[in-house]
């Protein structure tokens, strides 16, 4: 029944409409839901929604006064992030998936998940939901329709995509993803529903390429469930990228305008819980009033090439599904204000007045605070009171500094592209690469430490290319050759700069002041994306020194910018020896370019033992 490719497409269905009724047909025999909602997209729609949430005990209304038309909601303590282990990419050939994914033969794959997911919608509503990622009409976008027994989906997908009835038009058959989405969680006669509906023992978030199919089994949280964003617009989006010339990353888009009012556009990629959506909503710094930033997205960007060898690309989302904890009036005034209303909130704490609180929102804890298992916190224990991968979701419009271009159909122009990771050192604050292809072997070889919203041992350094680990839907290293491909033919490819906010001094504190004081990194980068500000070639790249950054309203000393833009001989060169065994892994389709690359930074970074002797700052 899964075998819905576009074999069964164009030739037999005159509308897209009819197509997906036949499968919907095809999915409601199969999932045996009590009723089928094809989404209107409206806002009773929605509102209805929410009231039955709240009704059945899974959204808890907030204060009306203090965060009007806004819900919290716990999730089951099992289902509190993407599951990288559970996620896999079905493409029929393994190597077509690489050795950084989980592969599973497509047939296999889809054996296992009929026999679970018969019946699985049993006493649950099939919500069928037509969106598009994208401004709807625009040439770049690309549609979808999610099936889906949970409401807290449709309700996220509401915000963080253009769903319902007006999207329908767009679709033409054989043209749209199918995601399907249960929570594997079916109901029995007669008991209640659990709060938070999902399946904690067996989860499946899978993707089949060659079929433009998503199916997920078993969890209700963010990545895993809501199917347009990394299921969709990263993973599927990748390969469709692949074979028809264009990228889709995961990148924030932001607008930087200078006091003459120029504004350059850049995308920049920082691995998950690494501050993207902090960056694309900075507030400028005391001292850099006359410059503005704006928001195109925060989260995932489509690069096109345009007629004019310029790259333009646009934000496939609608709405923001941001890391709660950490975020307060003075790390992200933006998206506190983008949180002020109409939002949902995902396992953060509540406050006796029924507002919300989380870790880092302001130095006192509440007193009286529910945590995000429903329980009285207590302060005592050590534990965090709202879970650290506890998100909100807004949609875009709440945000006060979003672009004025962020729905052009035709996308923004991109001058510059910016990589960064979590790194307690070695990669310095800022430098630029020397060309297209060194900068592609940057973000190729970046690690980051790990954070809580991804898989692994947090703190622990892991090479995440182009922070897209995750999310690449085939070969990492064919995806490598792509991004050197791409660049190839472009008349003036932007600059390619990598960033590192995290070094740690030895007492284990940031060494850089981050958030908001970031533009100061970011006005060099636009400047030198511009040819108007300076830099001093260096070993790995081009880096400022302490009198090209614009250091008005901050005391910054020169002995502590030394610090976080040094570029350790030693230590690099055991960075190189990461690459090296990074580049092992992929060997089978490995750019031959990274291993002269390689080559070349390792001769810049030697010197002989008694020139090492000097003390040298690069
Ligand atoms: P995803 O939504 O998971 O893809 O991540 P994101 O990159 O949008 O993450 P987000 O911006 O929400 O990152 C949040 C975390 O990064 C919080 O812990 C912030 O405190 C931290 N953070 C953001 N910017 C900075 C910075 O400039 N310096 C430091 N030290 N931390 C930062
Ligand atoms: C990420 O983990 O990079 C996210 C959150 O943006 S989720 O949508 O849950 O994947
Ligand atoms: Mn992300």
């Amino acid at each position: 029944m899964y075998n819905t490719g576009q074999s069964f497409a164009a030739e037999r269905f005159d509308s897209a409409y009819e197509e997906i009724k036949h499968w919907v047909t095809m999915m409601q025999q199969h999932f045996q839901p009590a009723g089928v909602h094809w989404c209107s997209g409206s806002d009773e729609e929605y509102n209805n929604l929410c009231q039955m949430l709240v009704d059945k005990g899974t959204f808890i209304k907030l204060n009306e006064q203090k965060r009007p038309n806004s819900f919290a909601c716990f999730s089951d303590p099992s289902d509190v992030a993407r599951v990288e282990d559970r996620t896999y990419i079905c493409s029929r050939r393994k190597e077509d998936a690489g050795p950084t994914n989980n592969w599973m033969d497509p047939r296999e794959m889809k054996l296992i998940l009929e026999n679970i997911t018969r019946g699985a919608m049993k006493g649950r509503t099939m919500y069928v939901i037509p969106f598009c990622m994208g401004p709807v009409g625009s040439p770049f976008s690309r549609y979808g329709v999610e099936i889906t027994d949970s409401e807290y989906v449709v309700i996220n997908m509401k915000m963080m995509t253009r769903i319902g009835t007006t999207v329908l038009d767009y679709l033409q058959p054989g043209e749209w993803v199918k995601c399907i989405h249960t929570v594997g969680d079916p109901m029995e006669a007669g008991v209640p529903d659990k709060k938070w509906p999902c399946n904690p023992k067996e989860k499946y978030i899978t993707h089949f390429p060659e079929e433009r199919l998503i199916i997920s089994y078993g969890s209700g949280y963010g990545g895993n469930a809501l199917l347009g964003k990394k299921c969709f617009a990263l993973r599927i989006a990748s390969v469709m990228g692949r074979e028809e010339g264009w990228l889709a990353e995961h990148m924030l888009i932001l607008g930087a305008e200078a006091p003459d009012g120029m504004k350059t556009y850049v995308a920049a990629a920082f691995p998950s819980a690494c501050g993207k959506t902090n960056f694309a909503m900075m507030i400028p710094p005391e001292g850099m009033d006359g410059w503005k930033i704006t928001t195109v997205g925060d989260d995932i960007a489509w690069i096109h090439k345009g007629k004019d060898g310029k790259l333009y690309a646009i934000n496939p989302e609608a709405g923001y599904f941001g890391v709660a904890p950490g975020t307060n009036a003075k790390t992200n005034p933006n998206a506190m204000a983008s949180v002020a209303r109409d939002c949902v909130f995902t396992n953060v704490a509540i406050t006796p007045d029924g507002d919300v609180w989380w870790e880092g929102m302001t130095k006192e804890v509440p007193e009286g605070l529910t945590d995000w298992h429903g329980n009285p916190f207590d302060k005592s224990s050590g534990k965090p009171a709202a879970h650290p991968n506890a998100r909100f979701t807004a949609p875009a419009a709440n945000n006060p500094c979003l672009d004025d271009r962020w729905e052009d159909p035709a996308g923004v122009p991109i001058s510059g592209f910016i990589f960064g990771g979590r790194r307690a050192s070695v990669i310095p604050l800022v430098y630029q690469s020397f060309n297209w292809n060194f900068g592609v072997y940057l973000a190729s070889t970046m690690g980051s430490e790990m954070t809580a919203a991804a898989f692994g041992e947090i703190g622990k350094v892991r090479r995440d290319p182009f922070a897209m680990l995750p999310f690449i839907g085939y070969h990492m290293a064919d995806y490598w050759n792509h991004w050197l491909q791409f660049g190839r033919d472009l008349p003036e490819p932007p600059r390619i700069f990598s960033v590192n906010w995290f070094q740690k001094d030895k007492d284990g504190n940031f060494a850089w002041p981050g958030f908001g004081e970031n533009l100061r990194i970011l006005k060099w980068i636009v400047n030198r994306v511009k040819g108007l500000s300076l830099g001093v070639e260096t070993p790995i790249g081009w880096m400022p020194r302490y009198g090209d950054i614009d250091w008005s309203g901050i005391d910054f000393s020169e002995e502590q910018w030394d610090n976080v833009m040094d570029v350790d001989r030693e230590l690099w060169k055991k960075e190189l020896l990461g690459h090296q065994e990074l580049f092992g892994s992929l060997y089978d389709k490995l750019p031959k370019e990274f291993v002269y690359m390689r080559e070349l930074l390792l001769s810049g970074l030697w010197r002989s033992p008694e020139h090492r002797m000097q003390a040298e700052r690069v």
